[in-house]
């Protein structure tokens, strides 16, 4: 009876195990980067996170100030709760000069999601707040996310194996008393893997089971990273100037490398510092559609007078927001690319030309880098680089080369993981 009981609540303890880590993955800290980009694509046009007013009130403090289903209704609906007479919601419209909040298409889920930003931003950063308050809501965006619950995975793996070795001597001290109660040779201590290897034999099903939620996890470890990857392409950061590449890579005309000078000799195509754009700005001071407000930035960040043509000492850099980020295990060169591969720049970012805020184009995953290694052809011809390597080249692909001239970058070496990982 007794081995029963021991030997049945082992597996049922594994698959409580798991199921709680099923569980836990896949809650706070998801919900926490939604609740972000929610608020972002919905509110911030209008609210900031924190005390500051924009077209709407800052939004610190209301998941305290109003009751939830209030705030499910005014959010989804203000007008017609305003006109259902409802006296905090005619109250809050009176208090912000009658400006109708428009109708949003959020539901209670994101909602709540939304509140629960606004609380962890004012709870973690108050003081970010006042810092950026004059430069116009400019966060540096992290796009990684801390993740624990590997963590906590592992410790409860840890929790089971003790436990299981507990029960085991449990059971091998019980089974020497019931032995020596009949009389009989007191039995061997059988090891932990001849035990093991028992148990599988014995509960097939619990071990099927425990394999399906194993396969269901990375499933779903696999989905997530998916769908994260998916977030990235497009990401569009608000900048503190509203600088735009339509404008000045399209209308104008002026070359990239203008403005990114090391894109063909340095790993990084680098951000143009405000130095640069003042070879234009000292004179152009107006522009088409903000007038003056987004160059006086540029003025701002180097404390230029336009009036009298000075600088002063005052300068603060701008903090453009990075757009594109590769971890930091990978190793990506521009000049390879620009200058040795001759790849233009909008295969990699797309029609940068026509974009009025900075965005990214492509996924930037290892699939992504890799498949054009496999498609793209090297041109060596007329390429100074290649020659040394042409020399080198295996007999093969020498061969290959001469007779239909093609050689892959992968062929040359471009699909090994050192060449992309530190
Ligand atoms: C187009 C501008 C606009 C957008 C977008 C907007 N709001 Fe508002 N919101 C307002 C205005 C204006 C008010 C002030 C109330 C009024 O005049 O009706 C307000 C008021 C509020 C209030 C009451 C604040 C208080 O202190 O009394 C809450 C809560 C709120 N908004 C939440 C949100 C949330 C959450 C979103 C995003 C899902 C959002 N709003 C999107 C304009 C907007
Ligand atoms: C007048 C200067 C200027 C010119 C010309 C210019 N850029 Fe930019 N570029 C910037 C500035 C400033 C930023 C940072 C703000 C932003 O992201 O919009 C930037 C950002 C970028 C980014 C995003 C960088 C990141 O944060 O990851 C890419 C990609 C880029 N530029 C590509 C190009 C390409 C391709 C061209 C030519 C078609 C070009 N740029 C022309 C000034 C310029
Ligand atoms: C083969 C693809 C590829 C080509 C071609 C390419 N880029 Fe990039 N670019 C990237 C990747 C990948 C990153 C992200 C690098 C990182 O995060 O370390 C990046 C980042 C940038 C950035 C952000 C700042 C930096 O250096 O990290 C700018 C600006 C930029 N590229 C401009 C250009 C311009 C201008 C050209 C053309 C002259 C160009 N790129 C050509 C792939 C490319
Ligand atoms: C090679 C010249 C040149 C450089 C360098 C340059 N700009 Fe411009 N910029 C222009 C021109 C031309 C206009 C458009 C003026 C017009 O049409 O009236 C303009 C307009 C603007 C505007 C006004 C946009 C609007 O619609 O009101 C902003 C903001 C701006 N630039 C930011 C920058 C920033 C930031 C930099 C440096 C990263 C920079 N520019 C570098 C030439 C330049
Ligand atoms: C649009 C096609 C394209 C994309 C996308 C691309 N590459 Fe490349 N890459 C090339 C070409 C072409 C070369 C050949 C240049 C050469 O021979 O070194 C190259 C060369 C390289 C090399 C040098 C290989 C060697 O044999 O020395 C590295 C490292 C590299 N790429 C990394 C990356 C990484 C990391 C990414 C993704 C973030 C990436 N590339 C995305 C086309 C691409
Ligand atoms: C052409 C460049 C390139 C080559 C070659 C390459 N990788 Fe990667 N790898 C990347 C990039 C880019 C990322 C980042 C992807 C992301 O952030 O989504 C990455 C990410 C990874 C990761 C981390 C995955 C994660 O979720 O962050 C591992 C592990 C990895 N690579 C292993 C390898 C191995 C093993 C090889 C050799 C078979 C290899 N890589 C070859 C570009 C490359």
């Amino acid at each position: 009876m007794k081995f029963l009981t021991a030997k049945s609540t082992l597996p049922f303890l594994g698959l409580l195990g798991m199921f709680t880590f099923f569980s836990l993955s896949s809650t706070s800290l998801k919900a926490q980067e939604d609740g972000e980009k929610l608020f972002k694509s919905y509110c911030a046009s209008c609210h900031s996170a924190g005390n500051n007013q924009l077209v709407g009130p800052g939004l610190a403090g209301v998941y305290d100030k109003y009751e939830r289903e209030w705030l499910y209704k005014w959010i989804k609906n203000s007008q017609s709760l305003i006109e259902s007479g409802d006296q905090q919601a005619v109250a809050v419209y009176e208090q912000y000069n009658k400006v109708l909040m428009p109708a949003q298409p959020v539901n209670n889920e994101q909602i709540d999601a939304i509140l629960t930003y606004i609380k962890d931003y004012n709870e973690k950063a108050p003081a970010a707040e006042a810092a950026t308050a004059d430069a116009g809501e400019v966060e540096q965006v992290e796009v990684e996310s801390s993740d624990n619950t590997t963590y906590i995975a592992l410790g409860l793996v840890l929790v089971l194996l003790i436990l299981i070795s507990v029960l085991r001597k449990v059971q091998y001290s019980l089974s020497i008393v019931e032995a020596k109660k009949r009389g009989e040779d007191v039995p061997e201590e059988k090891g932990m893997k001849d035990a093991l290897a028992h148990w599988v034999q014995t509960n097939k099903t619990i071990v099927a089971l425990m394999g399906i939620v194993v396969i269901a996890l990375i499933a779903k470890a696999g989905w997530d990273t998916a769908i994260n990857i998916g977030v990235y392409t497009g990401y569009e950061p608000e900048q503190p100037i509203k600088f735009s590449h339509k404008l000045h890579a399209g209308t104008n005309g002026i070359d990239c490398q203008y403005c990114h000078t090391s894109a063909s000799y340095s790993k990084s195509a680098g951000i143009p510092s405000a130095n640069l754009c003042m070879n234009c700005h000292a004179y152009i001071q107006e522009g088409p559609q903000y007038g003056k407000e987004e160059i006086a930035k540029i003025y701002a960040a180097l404390d230029f007078d336009p009036v009298t043509k000075t600088y002063g000492p005052n300068t603060k850099p701008i903090k453009w927001v990075k757009v594109h980020n590769l971890p930091d295990h990978v190793y990506f060169n521009h000049s390879q690319h620009v200058a040795v591969g001759k790849i233009n720049c909008q295969k990699c970012h797309g029609p940068v030309e026509t974009y009025t805020v900075g965005k990214q184009h492509e996924s930037l995953t290892m699939g992504w880098c890799i498949n054009c290694h496999r498609e793209t052809k090297v041109q060596m011809e007329g390429n100074g680089y290649y020659d040394e390597i042409h020399e080198r080249l295996p007999e093969n692909l020498k061969k290959q080369y001469l007779e239909d001239g093609t050689i892959t970058v992968s062929e040359l070496g471009g699909i090994e993981c050192a060449k992309c990982h530190y």
